[in-house]
């Protein structure tokens, strides 16, 4: 079988556009502009990487961007103030703590300093309860992103056998809850679960995010099963450095029905979810109809 490839990049950068359309309408209808506030704690150069991408798009789609750049010995009280003045400030609609934080950061005392309404990483415990209760919450950019490309593959997601494999508060955890939302059959596999293959085989839809280097191989991919792969990692491979997946790409396509490419699939639809956080968040503060089509 010759899997699909799911092309997220193409995906993402129409999310980008619908994203931009409702921000120029809602510039020209209500005289107001979206904006994104991303606070970055020290130099990891992977998150400097990202906060820079983040920048770029939220200024293409017509948005603001407040960019809190601050150095890794901040302290835990000047980064709660911070995350305060963001609270209060009308025209920030959106906050982002670009995660990992320093050591002597109490992470989770950050996130849930957000007021939940601009959370749009949806990591603050309201919204975690909001989505685990099925209301209307602020949803995790990653999960949401592979919950907009599995709808536009199948339609409806219900009754179908879904196997995530990664329990992180950031994807594995919120990803399930989003799928049992659709009404999949949701089994969450991890590091300690028993036969990973056999219960990955029984997925038509599998979720790899557990963060190791092409781990999710043929063995674990039921013939036409929908494989989608949310790992980024960096790897040497022939005297190279390459980004590679949870998932061994060429062995699990030789037998899914369709696939996410890394880099090129899930990646691309995080920043673009994002950027439709921030929109649902602005319409929601302003009591707009929110947009279709870009919320859980
Ligand atoms: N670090 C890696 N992924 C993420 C994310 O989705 N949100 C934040 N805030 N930090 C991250």
């Amino acid at each position: 079988m010759t899997a699909k490839v799911i092309d997220g990049k193409a995906f993402a950068a129409r999310v980008r556009g619908e994203v931009a359309t409702h921000v120029a309408a809602m510039k020209a209808g209500h005289g107001i502009t979206p904006g994104l506030a991303v606070v970055l704690v020290g130099e990891d150069p992977a998150s400097r990487v990202y906060v820079k991408n983040k920048h770029a798009s939220t200024i293409e789609v017509g948005m603001n961007s407040f960019e809190h750049r601050l150095p890794a010995e901040t302290s835990e009280a000047d980064l709660l103030a911070l995350v305060q003045r963001l609270n209060n400030d009308p025209a920030v609609h959106g906050i982002l703590v670009q995660l990992p934080l320093p050591a002597h950061v109490n992470s989770d005392l950050i996130i849930n300093a957000i007021n939940p309404a601009k959370d749009v990483d949806g990591f603050h415990i309201s919204n975690v309860g909001l989505l685990g209760t099925g209301q209307k919450a602020m949803v995790p950019c990653t999960p949401l992103g592979c919950l907009m490309m599995l709808r536009d593959h199948y339609g409806s997601l219900a009754g179908l056998n879904a196997v995530v494999v990664g329990r992180s508060n950031i994807v594995g955890k919120p990803m399930a809850q989003l799928l049992l939302n659709e009404s999949c059959t949701v089994t969450i596999a991890h590091s300690r679960t028993k036969d990973l293959e056999a219960v990955c085989q029984r997925a038509d839809i599998l979720v790899a995010a557990v963060g190791r280097p092409e781990m999710i191989t043929a063995a674990h991919v039921r013939a036409g099963a929908t494989v989608i792969d949310v790992g980024i990692n960096r790897i040497e491979r022939g005297g190279k450095n390459i980004l590679v997946g949870d998932v061994d790409y060429a062995s699990a396509a030789s037998v899914a029905g369709a696939i996410t490419p890394v880099p090129g699939g899930v990646g691309p639809m995080t920043i673009a979810c994002l950027l439709a956080n921030t929109l649902t968040a602005t319409a929601r503060a302003h009591g707009l109809a929110e947009p279709k089509g870009l919320t859980a």
